[in-house]
Order: structure tokens, then C-alpha cells, then sequence
């Protein structure tokens, strides 16, 4: 099973790096890992950017239903990861204080923070956050898995503002 997750991060990594290769525009390259990740990865019902503006987070690329457009830094799961410059996994959504809840269907979520630089003392520029209408459908291994497609989104745009 284990296994079986990390190939496939293994594989989505392949083809993310392919996907951005030679192309600058950052906005695209999010759009396309959106996507990637929404269609690559089962269970999903969410998968898409906020990025980091002014101590808020305002949306940016995405699959699945219309989102939140402005998240508060520090609130809900995206706002809390933002500001604690760190992954949250959140088995089971009804079980997180403040969670704010876009699409009814979402159970459980991953946050991931993109920082810039990579590394400690880095400064947040965006997160990314990926829903299920499952619950655990998120474990440490798929943070693991997408924290790493996140450094080579990253690697690729060293100077993201
Ligand atoms: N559930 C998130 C909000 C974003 S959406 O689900 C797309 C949160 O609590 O931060």
C-alpha cells in the first residue's frame, strides 16, 4: 500500500516536472499541477492554489467546485497552515475547529505551504490544498508525496513574489 502511494508520487513528480519544463509563467504552471493532481490522484474532490496576498489568502488556479475567493491568514485549514508555515493533514474536517467549509462534500484535507525560499526562515507565498469527500482519505505519506511535487513547482520558480 505504502508502496503503492510513493510510485505514484513518484510518477506525478515525472510528470509535473514535464509539464512546467521551459514554461516561466508561474499562473500556468499552478494551473497545470491543479490539474494533474485533481485527475491523478483518486478520491479528490478539490485540488488548487491560494495564493498569499497582503497576510490573506486570495484563490488562485483550481479543479473542482467554485472556492472561498479570500481566506484570512490564520483561519480555517489553509489560513492555519499559512500561518504556521507548515503541512496540516485533517482526517476528518468536522473535527477541526474553524474549518471553513466550501464544498459540503469535503471530509477530510490536506494543506501544503509553499515557501520561498526552500527551507528554514523561508516566507509563505502561497499553499496548496487538496479535499476528499472521504474521510482519512490523507495520511503521511501523501503529505510526504506532496510536499515533494510542491519543491519541484518551487525549484522551478525560485523567485516566485
Ligand atoms: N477548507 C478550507 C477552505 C478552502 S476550500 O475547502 C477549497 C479551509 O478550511 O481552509
Amino acid at each position: 500500500m505504502g508502496s503503492e502511494k510513493r510510485a505514484v508520487y513518484t510518477e506525478l513528480a515525472g510528470q509535473l516536472a514535464g509539464l512546467i519544463a521551459g514554461e516561466p509563467d508561474l499562473v500556468a504552471n499552478s494551473a497545470n499541477m491543479a490539474a494533474l493532481l485533481y485527475h491523478g490522484l483518486p478520491g479528490i474532490n478539490w485540488a488548487g492554489f491560494y495564493f498569499a496576498r497582503k497576510r490573506e489568502l486570495v484563490l488562485g488556479p483550481f479543479q473542482g467546485k467554485p472556492a472561498c475567493v479570500r481566506i484570512a491568514w490564520g483561519k480555517g485549514v489553509c489560513g492555519t497552515a499559512a500561518a504556521r508555515a507548515a503541512a496540516i493533514v485533517v482526517p476528518d474536517v468536522d473535527e477541526f475547529p474553524g474549518h471553513i467549509a466550501c464544498d459540503a462534500a469535503s471530509r477530510s484535507e490536506l494543506v501544503v505551504p509553499l515557501v520561498v525560499p526552500l527551507g528554514a526562515g523561508g516566507r509563505v507565498v502561497a499553499i496548496l490544498d487538496l479535499d476528499s469527500p472521504r474521510r482519512s482519505r490523507f495520511d503521511d505519506e501523501d503529505r510526504a508525496g506532496v510536499e515533494r511535487l510542491v519543491s519541484v513547482l518551487l525549484a522551478h520558480h525560485p523567485d516566485w513574489p
